[in-house]
């Protein structure tokens, strides 16, 4: 098998391209660099006899050219993500996720199956407005509370991604796969997600440690877990066509039980202050998997525990 992982060099990207590589895949990965690392971990899969990494911009139509030809599955894991770099710069999630999405469109050849990576900030709204219910399948109504609002770019700019590839991979003879990620975490994610920037604070010391939402509600999926759901989707004929979630409903955690849980990997024993959440950050998420279930089988396999000692064991000696 032949695959083109497009924004390889990121979190889910590069884990994602160690296990196709595991799988007996040839594996081309392109990115753009501008959150992705040429760190010793990319290094590392750069050495790999079966790897090519191309460094190129997607909203660029050109940037597509020097990947060639033949690859059986694509995924599309390039976008600008992140809360900060959304609130920071909205025009940028738009222009960057919308025009990578149509170049890699546009340039599907038949036979192609591609994998299209959206979120579930798509409920944002529809939670924060009491009309969907958590856990929440993927057959809610989605809501926007208001458009201008900077936070709303990134999850539009993943909807018309993902009408973009349900209407126009069949009519390049291709087939989509759109999957819904639910907060997955894991070694080499950057310092800006909670579980990461929690273990980071209590390891350089914090006391009293903030922690922010501590009422709120998250279900946690360690990467691992979603990169093989990921698999099992590109692999299951019944996912055509289909938004799925990929998450992990067994571990939803309150945040406040999430910052003990932290204490206790990481061994630091400040005092803990409760904070307010973010503004528009929703009360609770929490997906639910049926369909996941049904389509493939998949079972999430990696504890809160578990899943938080492993990405303390890569964080403990990480410099930012
Ligand atoms: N991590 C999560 O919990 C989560 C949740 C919901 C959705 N997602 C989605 O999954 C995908 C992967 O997320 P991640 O956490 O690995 O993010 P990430 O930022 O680590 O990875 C995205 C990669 O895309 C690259 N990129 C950005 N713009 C590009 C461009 N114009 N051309 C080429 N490369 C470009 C970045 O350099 C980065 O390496 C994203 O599409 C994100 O929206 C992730």
């Amino acid at each position: 098998m032949r695959s083109l992982v497009l924004g390889g060099a990121g979190f889910i990207g590069l884990h994602l391209t160690r296990r196709l590589l595991a799988d007996g895949h040839e594996v081309t990965v392109v990115d753009d660099f501008s959150r992705g690392r040429h760190d010793e971990e990319l290094a590392l899969v750069q050495q790999h006899e079966r790897v090519h990494v191309v460094s190129a911009d997607l909203t660029d139509p050109r940037s597509l050219d020097e990947v060639g030809h033949g690859h059986d599955h694509v995924y599309l894991l390039a976008a600008v993500v992140g809360v900060r770099n959304v609130e920071r710069d909205p025009s940028r999630v738009i222009r960057v996720n919308t025009l990578s999405a149509l170049n890699v469109l546009d340039w599907l050849h038949p036979g192609q199956r591609v994998f299209f990576a959206s979120t579930s900030e798509v409920y944002a709204g529809g939670v924060a407005a009491g009309v969907v219910p958590v856990p929440t399948g993927e057959d809610v109504p989605v809501l926007v509370e208001d458009v201008g609002a900077p936070r709303f770019a990134y999850a539009i700019s993943k909807l018309l991604g993902e009408a973009a590839f349900l209407h126009g991979a069949t009519a390049r003879g291709a087939s989509a796969v759109i999957g819904r990620f639910h907060n997955v975490y894991g070694p080499r994610m950057g310092a800006d997600h909670v579980i990461p920037e929690m273990l980071l604070r209590a390891r350089d010391g914090e006391d009293p440690l903030t922690v922010w939402g501590a009422e709120q509600y998250r279900a946690f999926c360690f990467v691992d877990d979603a990169v093989e759901a990921v698999i099992r989707l590109m692999a299951a004929p019944g996912a055509a066509g289909r938004v799925v979630h990929i998450g992990d409903d067994t571990a939803e955690t309150n945040i406040a039980d999430l910052a003990k849980l932290v204490l206790r990997t990481t061994g630091a024993t400040p005092d803990v202050v409760p904070a307010p959440a973010p503004t528009g950050s929703v009360a609770r998420r929490c997906p639910d998997l049926s369909l996941l279930r049904e389509l493939t089988g998949f079972e999430p396999e990696t504890s809160l525990e578990e899943g938080v000692r492993r990405t303390w064991e890569w964080y403990a000696g990480w410099q930012r």
